[in-house]
């Protein structure tokens, strides 16, 4: 038994004190309550002590949901696989539930920035800080060394860094170059290891274990540690069955803007199949905005970028009411480009009814208790350009590197234009039920540890110049999630 617990624990990335193994030991069922403990989400201690132990025990009880009984257990272990059973409460009328939504993080009215080199600084110190404090939670990396103590020994060294530039040599070796705030080292990725094609980019942040070679003075790599997302954790859900819409890229004012699709789709939300959708969540290029790409003009219907959000508001404006619709920009949108971008201006606003909630891009929230992370994705555009297995037309695997480096954007130079806030908005410092993007134009769902993925489609057919770049668009599909089972089901409407 003690093995078994000491095992799971480790798997999960953390270590036990002695006094908190026979603690744990001394449990009714120390196996119920150790899986209780893993999936209940949160971050954990490097090395988990009896403090830790009643502390969690006290959180837990206080919302009345510690875990101490086998079905529980069972219950729990069935959550994983997204086949609990629904508890529907028949005498609550779904359509006149009054939306619960709850933001979490937006730099909507939050911006500190004005552009400085200082704030520059500032911003790529706390991606950094940030980062770091995750990575600090790994087992992989107890015992870093700042950069500048580095000194020659046999034994392994571990460090915490920002990718400063990338390079092969002729020889095929990866050289990584990787500064802390103490100093910056050169690593190296010999052409013969099962790391040489791991994706490393510039400017996030890693970790490495090696060792010093006293030849080269380079960091042999012997490992890279990303902060990742936890295995499992415990999924936050509706108390009634409510449904949110994912609907993404609706590029009002497009000639290709796909109209009979999007009434069928305005249809459908009138009907009684429909009843129980109480979201729409929005993740971008609401309109297709002006001047975004060469010639744009040529296959725009509507070329006023106010005509086009007036149009926006007259079409959201045919969803019933009782829908509550969550609005952020993207980068065709009329608001800064660089990210994080706020949520839309005033003069906008006043052109949309009173169910639409406006946020910026990335922006936390929750709906009915279900935490969101929402992003409308144009990094995808330097994952695409940077790592040669990523695709437009796979978006989910670009999500699942996002997740995995705890950043949305963490190529900096690129496409992708961040605005230099003090705090790096873009950094994923909370792991969401439900991690939303559009951009791309495709449709996809898929559950990574336990995180449901949605690449949120678009109402836009194939532009000329999507044509040239050899972009199809998968478009018409709304993504829906049942926000109290995360069941998901891709309705077609084109
Ligand atoms: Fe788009």
């Amino acid at each position: 038994m003690k093995k078994k617990v000491i095992q799971i624990l480790t798997e999960h990335g953390t270590l036990v004190q002695p006094d908190a193994i026979k603690y744990i030991l001394s449990q009714k069922n120390p196996m119920v309550y150790v899986q209780s403990l893993i999936n209940k989400s949160g971050e954990y201690p490097l090395i988990l002590t009896v403090d830790d132990l009643k502390n969690m025990e006290e959180n837990r009880q206080s919302k009345v949901i510690l875990m101490s009984e086998a079905n529980e257990y069972t219950r729990s272990c069935r959550r994983q696989f997204r086949s609990i059973e629904v508890k529907h409460e028949p005498e609550t009328n779904l359509a006149e539930t009054k939306p619960d939504v709850n933001i979490i993080s937006d730099v909507s009215g939050n911006s500190t920035c004005e552009g400085n080199v200082n704030d520059f600084a500032k911003y790529f110190r706390n991606r950094y800080e940030s980062i770091k404090k995750l990575l600090k939670n790994r087992r992989e990396m107890v015992g870093i060394t700042p950069i500048n103590r580095i000194r020659q020994t046999d034994a392994q060294i571990k460090i915490i860094g920002i990718v400063k530039e990338t390079s092969v040599t002729k020889k095929g070796h990866r050289l990584i170059e990787i500064e802390d705030e103490t100093g910056a080292i050169s690593a190296l990725i010999p052409n013969n290891s099962l790391l040489i094609s791991e994706p490393v980019v510039t400017d996030e942040v890693i970790g490495i274990v090696g060792r010093l070679s006293s030849k080269s003075g380079l960091v042999n790599v012997e490992s890279i540690v990303r902060p990742e997302i936890m295995m499992r954790r415990e999924i936050n859900r509706a108390k009634i069955p409510l449904c949110a819409a994912f609907v993404s890229d609706i590029h009002v004012g497009s000639k290709t803007f796909l109209s009979d699709a999007w009434e069928k789709f305005v249809e459908w939300l009138k009907s009684d199949e429909a009843s129980n959708i109480k979201y729409i969540v929005i993740p971008g290029d609401a309109v297709d905005g002006i001047g975004v790409y060469p010639d744009q003009e040529d296959e725009l219907l509507i070329s006023d970028i106010f005509k086009q959000y007036e149009e926006l508001g007259r079409l959201l404006s045919e969803i019933p009411e009782n829908i509550q619709i969550i609005l952020s920009p993207g980068n065709h949108d009329a608001v800064r480009q660089a990210e994080p971008q706020p949520a839309f201006p005033e003069n906008i606003r006043k052109l949309f009814g009173s169910n639409v909630l406006f946020v910026g891009n990335p922006c936390y929230f929750t709906l009915n208790g279900v935490e969101i992370l929402l992003y409308h994705g144009r990094s995808m555009d330097d994952f695409v350009t940077t790592i040669p297995s990523m695709t437009y037309n796979t978006p989910i695997p670009m999500m699942k590197e996002m997740l995995r480096r705890r950043h949305l954007a963490p190529i900096y130079g690129g496409r992708t234009p961040i605005a230099p806030e003090h705090k790096d908005y873009l950094v994923i410092d909370r792991v969401p039920d439900i991690f939303v993007t559009g951009h791309v134009h495709s449709a996809g769902v898929e559950v990574y540890r336990d995180v449901t993925l949605i690449n949120a489609s678009a109402w836009q057919s194939q532009t000329s110049y999507q044509r040239t770049q050899g972009f199809v668009p998968d478009p018409g599909k709304v993504p829906v999630v049942n926000l109290q089972t995360l069941e998901t089901k891709i309705m077609k409407f084109a």
